[in-house]
């Protein structure tokens, strides 16, 4: 069980500490591991704690090796591995995907951590897609897809879809998920986090259990395309530059800390398709969010729904992913 001791103030070290037995030996991969973010802190404090090996991926070689570098510092035994991956194109999604696939391992977690956000107009990536749809959505459904094969050979393999309370901005827009009717950057982000969401659902009912999260408010390279008219307006500082009081932000090791409990904590096991905030798994889901004619029975019950045929978005967005990206899974 995840300790009820664990919330808002616990620390990626803290948790990492407390899963010290289920890291040990494993073999990682995150997304998105630049230095001061997110995936980067959780891949730090995973070092920790001797996995077997660390394979840290992003698009920039230089930002990934500082991280490398760091953690060769922290945890000078661990192996690390370099994988450089664009997940705003399919070609080098899939090819990334490949290159993993070519090493033959068995991997336990995949942390789907990599993400942009609020980009001010409709900028479009090589293959045409909207590029926070592309980069928070398909490149990962394509990459992840991709590795399948390395995640099953592992006796209980974990996927953790870094997602967002952006959630809450929007559902997936099935009749415009490319915005070609209409672009607004908050409603785009929104989408792609509810993606990641259901991505996670459908994955589960798949047979590996993914799970998806909300890391909290942090002040990361995330904010880079956000206006102080941005901030304000989302609440994120008052008028004066200090804080908002709308979210309550937390420290990089705070964020993290979710991100460890979604990756070692067993008795999420047979409970795919939920989603944590503040290291707990998280009731306060948007209704498009959830499909309730995927989710395991336990779940449904934590969250006093019914199971209807209805609600398949999951299912939904799979097969509008698999047209978009060109390949079924
Ligand atoms: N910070 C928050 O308050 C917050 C809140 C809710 C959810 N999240 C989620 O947390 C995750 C991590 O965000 P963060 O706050 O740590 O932001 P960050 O510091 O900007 O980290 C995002 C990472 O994703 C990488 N990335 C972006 N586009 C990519 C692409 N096309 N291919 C490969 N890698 C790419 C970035 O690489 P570059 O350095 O090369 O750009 C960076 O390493 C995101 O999914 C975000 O949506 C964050």
């Amino acid at each position: 069980m995840i300790p009820t001791t664990f919330g808002f103030h616990s620390t990626s070290d803290e948790v990492a500490q407390h899963y010290a037995s289920q890291i040990k030996g494993k073999v990682v991969l995150v997304t998105g591991v630049s230095p001061n973010g997110l995936g980067a802190e959780a891949a730090t404090a995973i070092s920790q704690q001797e996995p077997k090996l660390l394979i840290l991926a992003g698009r920039a070689r230089e930002k990934i090796e500082q991280t490398q570098a760091e953690i060769n510092k922290v945890a000078p035994s661990v192996e690390t591995k370099v994988l450089i991956l664009d997940l705003a194109s399919l070609a080098k999604a899939r090819q990334a995907g490949e290159e993993v696939e070519s090493w033959g391992l068995a991997i336990d977690v995949l942390i789907n951590n990599a993400g942009v956000m609020a980009l001010p107009d409709r900028q479009l990536t090589e293959d045409g897609f909207e590029v926070q749809v592309a980069s928070n959505h398909l490149g990962p459904f394509v990459f992840t897809n991709t590795i399948l094969p390395s995640l099953r050979r592992a006796s209980a393999p974990r996927i953790v879809n870094v997602s967002s309370w952006g959630h809450h901005l929007s559902p997936v827009i099935f009749d415009d998920v490319n915005a070609e009717k209409n672009y607004s950057k908050w409603e785009r982000y929104g989408q792609s986090k509810t993606a990641n969401i259901l991505f996670a659902v459908a994955l589960s009912k798949r047979g590996v259990c993914a799970v998806s999260l909300h890391p909290g408010a942090i002040r990361t390279e995330l904010l880079r395309h956000l206006t102080r008219e941005d901030e304000l307006a989302m609440g994120f500082i008052n008028e004066d530059g200090s804080q908002g009081s709308r979210f309550a932000f937390k420290s990089l090791k705070e964020g993290a800390a979710t991100h460890i409990v979604a990756a070692f904590e067993p008795d999420l096991q047979g409970q795919g398709g939920v989603y944590l905030d503040d290291c707990q798994i998280q009731k306060e889901v948007e209704d498009y969010a959830t499909d309730t004619a995927s989710l395991p029975e336990l779940y449904l019950t934590t969250l006093s729904l019914t199971r209807t045929s209805a609600q398949d978005n999951a299912e939904r967005l799979w097969k509008v992913s698999e047209e978009m990206v060109g390949q079924t899974f």
